[in-house]
């Protein structure tokens, strides 16, 4: 790619780029089917930085606060989720480590968080030895499908954080969803590499979980101020169709600030225009459901 873009994507009328690195991929924009409770999605994107963890934590939060029961589960080594909604995952005796690697019933790492029906599987640091300790595992890229199954009567939604690769981990979250929602970040590169992923996806399709249906593309990080997020939400649109949610989640400092105090944003700044749009996105995810 030649093209080098203003980093300054403040400026309204900085350069803009005449053609948007492609999906090099069909389209896929076939509509998406009702997706009855309980549902398992998969936050899913290989980069890292484009809003997984921060979508994982807030549209939960947000369902949460609809009334329905969330179960967040933590699968990257990082445990940003965990500690994000305030749970101090340092020292844990049990987290999805010991899911993933010894049996652990998942019932059993689940903790309650401040936001009520919320609930969250915290991950801890060894769990990024995970993807080499798996390599030799009986069944395993079916881990958590299995102690999913175990819990899902006792929820409405599980929400699976993944991690920015496509390892064993991913592939394990992939393998339990039955659908994937894909964070895309209004910027010039942010269409790069999702062919890659959406390989994968097909891939876990055709091999491990034919049900697998990648039903929700939620644009994230869009900044009202430049053309750039407009073109990119404009041909995230025109290659997903209807599975891009109309909902739009701006790029504003208080959903960055937010992890730090152990909130999301819906109880950190409740009337902030970041939880005003995981709300909205929240609602529309869970017309897919009724
Ligand atoms: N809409 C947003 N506005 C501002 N900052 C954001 C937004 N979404 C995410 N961030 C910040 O960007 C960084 C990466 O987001 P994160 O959700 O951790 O990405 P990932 O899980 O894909 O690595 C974090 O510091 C997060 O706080
Ligand atoms: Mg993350």
């Amino acid at each position: 790619m030649e093209f080098a873009v203003s980093t300054d994507d403040t400026a309204p009328n900085g350069a803009i780029p005449s053609q948007i690195p492609n999906i090099e991929v069909e389209p896929a924009t076939e509509p998406t089917i009702a997706h009855p409770l309980p549902r398992v999605l998969a936050v899913a994107n290989q980069k890292g930085g484009v809003g997984k963890t921060t979508t994982t934590v807030n549209l939960g939060a947000a369902l949460a606060e609809m009334g329905l029961r969330v179960l967040l589960i933590d699968l990257d080594p990082q445990g940003n989720a965990s500690t994000g909604l305030g749970i101090e995952n340092r020292g844990l005796e049990r987290s999805m480590y010991h899911v993933m690697l010894h049996d652990e019933p998942l019932e059993n790492v689940v903790e309650p968080t401040d936001v009520m029906n919320l609930f969250v599987a915290p991950a801890s640091l060894d769990l990024a030895g995970a993807e080499i300790e798996l390599v030799p595992a009986f069944s395993r890229e079916q881990r958590l499908k299995r102690a999913i199954d175990s819990v899902i009567d006792d929820y409405d939604y599980v929400l699976i954080d993944c991690p920015p690769s496509l390892g064993l981990l991913t592939v394990n979250g992939l393998s339990a969803a039955r659908e994937v929602l894909v964070p895309i970040q209004c910027e010039y590169y942010a269409l790069e590499g999702l062919g890659q992923l959406l390989r994968n996806v097909d891939l876990v399709k055709r091999n491990l979980n034919p049900q697998l249906d990648l039903s929700t593309i939620l644009c994230v990080m869009y900044d009202a101020r430049t053309k750039l997020s407009d073109q990119v939400v404009g041909e995230v649109r025109e290659h997903f169709g209807e599975k891009v949610l109309r909902s739009v989640i701006p790029r504003t400092v208080r959903l960055s600030e937010a992890p730090s105090f152990g909130q999301p944003i819906t109880t950190f700044d409740s009337s902030s225009r970041g939880a005003l749009a995981y709300r909205d996105a929240a609602k529309e995810v869970h017309r897919a459901a009724t």
